[in-house]
């Protein structure tokens, strides 16, 4: 049985915690929160994602610590996950690899691109495993979109747009810029990441964007420039009215077909081809528990995760750096 402690136990502390609670050979051991009544289990939380983050677990049996640093060390632990606000991912993934343990980390992979090299450095001399839970490669419409890309399922990629915008969350972390980096790394990463995912580095970004409800940027939309696509786009935003929601979307067109995705639309997935629109039956659950599952049995047969290795996980940071950089100084940036 592997054991695991949760360090942070807020929104993603919470949906982690559920995830592992659906998995066999796998336990939820230890917990740690500065703050009480989240270690103990006591705070409602929510996200996103319909249903996330509801657990109606049982924290009394967890050996709940203050200081995730504390927790890190305790020798019954096998695999330490990281649900820390962002600053704190490098510092304590390096920290639990230095301890033995195996790593799950939350995304972004680091503050700054600088720390998550240092971090993917860390790792490839770790005996341990080291993932970042970029769990858009886990959603199953996008392992779906990502499976299509690869076989030529529909001929080759002319477009894709990405697009994940809704209004700020709430809480301290969200209206601090330097603490999450703003909409960009915080939010916008997840398309980034998949786009890095689906189409392998692009050769410079293009952004434009603003600050609206934080002094970081808000809201952006980045062409990220390839030779073999002609365009492919992603738009991030957390600058928009409470009353909007939380809008996650792909339009994806491929020579043959084009690829529709919306997580408020009834199908999710539309495939329209020869004129017409067909549902996408897609596996069931979200990305978060795929990519814990597949974590943990990357731990268990001793398997480095290939999905999402520290190397490409801190490039999605750098091409983010990219993008900002594009915004402030209003040229093509190359990565
Ligand atoms: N994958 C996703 O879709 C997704 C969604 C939301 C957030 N996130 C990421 O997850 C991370 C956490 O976000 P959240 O919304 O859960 O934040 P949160 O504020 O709800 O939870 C973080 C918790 O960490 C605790 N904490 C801070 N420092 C600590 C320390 N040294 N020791 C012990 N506890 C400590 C805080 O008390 C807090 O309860 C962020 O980096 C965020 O970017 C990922």
């Amino acid at each position: 049985m592997l054991k695991v402690g949760i360090a942070g136990i807020g929104m993603m502390g919470n949906t982690h915690l559920e995830a592992y609670s659906k998995l066999k050979g796998v336990k939820v051991v230890a917990v740690a929160d500065l703050i009480k009544a989240r270690r103990e289990g006591r705070v409602a939380v929510a996200g996103n994602v319909k249903g996330q983050a509801q657990s109606s677990t049982d924290f009394s049996t967890f050996r709940q610590y203050v200081e995730a640093a504390d927790m890190i060390v305790d020798p019954d632990i096998d695999i330490i996950d990281i649900c820390l606000p962002t600053p704190s991912h490098a510092k304590y993934a390096m920290m639990a690899l230095k301890a033995g343990k195996h790593v799950l980390t939350e995304k972004p992979f680091a503050r700054t691109a600088r720390e998550a090299q240092q971090l993917a450095q860390a790792a490839a001399k770790a005996d341990t495993l080291l993932m970042c839970a970029m769990c858009m490669r886990f959603w199953p419409a996008w392992t779906w979109l990502k499976e299509a890309i690869d076989k030529e399922a529909y001929g080759p990629v002319l477009g894709a747009t990405f697009r994940r915008v809704t209004s700020l969350p709430p809480g301290d972390f969200y209206a601090d810029a330097d603490l999450n980096g703003g909409a960009i790394l915080d939010l916008h990463i997840h398309d980034t990441d998949f786009i890095q995912h689906c189409f392998g580095k692009p050769q410079a970004v293009y952004s434009r964007g603003y600050s609206h409800t934080t002094s970081g940027i808000d809201h952006i939309l980045t062409h990220y420039i390839y030779d073999h696509i002609p365009l492919v786009t992603a738009e991030g935003s957390w600058a928009l009215n409470k009353a909007f929601g939380f809008a996650m979307q792909y339009t994806v067109n491929f020579a043959h077909a084009t690829a529709v995705f919306d997580i408020s639309a009834e199908p999710q997935l539309k495939l329209m081809r020869n004129g017409k629109t067909t549902a996408v039956k897609i596996k069931d659950g979200v990305g978060y528990e795929h990519e814990i599952a597949y974590f943990v049995k990357c731990v268990k047969n001793g398997t480095r995760p290939e999905v999402i290795d520290p190397t490409s996980a801190a490039l999605s940071v750098t091409i983010v750096e990219a993008e900002k950089k594009s915004l402030e100084t209003g040229r093509i940036v190359n990565i």
